[in-house]
């Protein structure tokens, strides 16, 4: 039987709200499940999951232990309908050898961006705390602080539902959104952001799930191309409190996901 891995797309249409740095946790959780991970970066402006990769293959090259996935990067020239096909061959080829698929997308509204959301089975949507971020998926009307509407991005998923109904796949895609870089101060914006998110997640059909922290060790693990599950001995990084809270934070994440779930169904599915 051939095998048509699980599909992850972690999508925002705003930058820097944590996508890349998702990413690369959740290859590297699923490879440390024992998962045979393929990745696909298709923001190629920031090329960060990439160069993610390329450092974490140097740290390797070092002599670390380090667990690798099958990595590819297409990124968008001047020929959108080479783009397409370029991308859809990647993905054939990672999808029919790899339990799992994590692509990690840019934050813009990009037709090859739309094309890949459209084979998402599971669509990872981070989002900063802050009510900048939530206008990406709906209009807060300031007065009453309530959902107004769905914005461009909410619209911008329901319509690669359509999509993907149209080639004739299961439309039952796992939308989530996990809240990141979360404060520890600032209470009151984040009961609100709670609240509007709880709401928001009945009327345009997402889970919230637990999110991650604002920690610094995320923006110092990059160079070193390491996640928080490679820290501690021979990393060259000691395992501090901080990190080890981070690392509950990922695990509880990789949990809500059902990622070890996902994996059993697809080997099952293969076996
Ligand atoms: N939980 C976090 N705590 C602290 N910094 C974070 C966290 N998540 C992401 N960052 C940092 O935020 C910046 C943007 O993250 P990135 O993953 O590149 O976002 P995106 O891919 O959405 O543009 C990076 O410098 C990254 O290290
Ligand atoms: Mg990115």
């Amino acid at each position: 039987m051939t095998r048509k891995a699980h599909v992850i797309v972690v999508g925002n249409e705003k930058g820097g709200t944590g996508k890349s740095t998702v990413a690369m946790h959740l290859v590297v959780s699923l490879l440390s499940l024992g998962a045979s991970v393929g990745s696909i970066d298709l923001d190629a402006r920031q090329a960060t999951l990439t160069r993610y990769m390329e450092n974490r293959r140097r740290h390797a090259g070092r002599g670390s232990p380090l667990a690798l996935p099958d990595h590819a990067a297409v990124p968008p020239t001047e020929n959108a309908a080479a783009d397409e096909a370029r991308f859809l061959d990647v993905l054939e080829w990672q999808r029919s050898r790899h339990d799992v698929v994590v692509i990690d997308t840019p934050g813009s509204n990009h037709p090859l961006s739309r094309l890949g959301h459209s084979f998402a089975d599971t669509l990872v949507t981070p989002l900063n705390d802050s009510f900048i971020d939530l206008d990406v998926l709906a209009t807060v009307d300031p007065d009453s602080m309530k959902i107004s509407r769905p914005s461009h991005y909410s619209e911008m998923v329901w319509e690669t539902k359509k999509l993907r109904a149209l080639r004739g796949e299961r439309t039952v895609v796992e939308w989530v959104v996990l809240r990141n870089r979360l404060s520890t101060l600032d209470a009151r914006n984040k009961r609100e952001m709670e609240r509007l998110l709880g709401d928001l997640s009945k009327r345009i059909g997402f889970r919230l799930v637990g999110g991650l922290c604002e920690r610094v060790i995320y923006r110092e693990l990059f160079l070193e191309g390491l996640t928080l599950l490679d820290l501690g001995e021979g990393s060259g990084v000691e395992m501090s409190l901080s990190h080890v809270a981070a690392r509950q934070e990922l695990r509880r994440l990789v949990d809500n996901l059902g990622l070890a779930a996902i994996m059993k169904g697809e080997q099952a599915a293969q076996g």
